[in-house]
């Protein structure tokens, strides 16, 4: 259990295992939990994920750095691990399941890959630019 007191932007916590749990968040005399879940990834997981960024042409949309429009840990913060490879795997948009307007975007990714690719992004430096989607 994490305890998070005050007001607004209250800051940041560090997680330091993987797994499910809440974060509390406590302002007067209110309190309230937000579910968080950890997931952990290996580095071959992440390397599995880099050689699909390297071989499917991801920088030349989204940059090298992965920056814009945003899919590195900065422009991914809110989606799930399922809303990522939606992303890839089926060319729909995060949010609201729409298609995304390129053509093929739809990636075939083997076992190793589909953690892979959402360790990869989500290990990307905050690029900080507005969300792909605009969120
Ligand atoms: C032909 C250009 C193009 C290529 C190649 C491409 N993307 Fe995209 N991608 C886009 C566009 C455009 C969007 C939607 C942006 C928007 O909704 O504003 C997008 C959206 C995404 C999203 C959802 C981001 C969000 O928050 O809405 C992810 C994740 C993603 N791409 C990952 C990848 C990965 C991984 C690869 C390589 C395997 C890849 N893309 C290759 C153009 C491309």
């Amino acid at each position: 259990m994490l305890t998070v007191t005050g007001a607004a932007d209250i800051g940041t916590c560090t997680a330091v295992a993987a797994g499910t749990g809440n974060v509390q968040i406590n302002s007067g005399s209110s309190v309230a939990f937000v579910p968080v879940t950890v997931t952990q990834y290996t580095s071959a997981q992440r390397t599995a994920g880099e050689g699909v960024f390297n071989d499917n042409g991801c920088a030349g949309c989204h940059q090298p750095n992965g920056g814009n429009p945003d899919i590195t840990s900065s422009g991914l913060a809110e989606h799930t691990e399922a809303q990522i490879l939606g992303a890839v795997q089926s060319g729909l948009n995060p949010e609201d399941g729409s298609p995304i307007p390129v053509a093929g975007h739809s990636f075939t990714l083997t076992d190793d890959q589909i953690p892979g690719i959402v360790a990869y992004l989500r290990s990307l430096p905050a690029a900080g630019a507005p969300a792909a989607d605009g969120r």
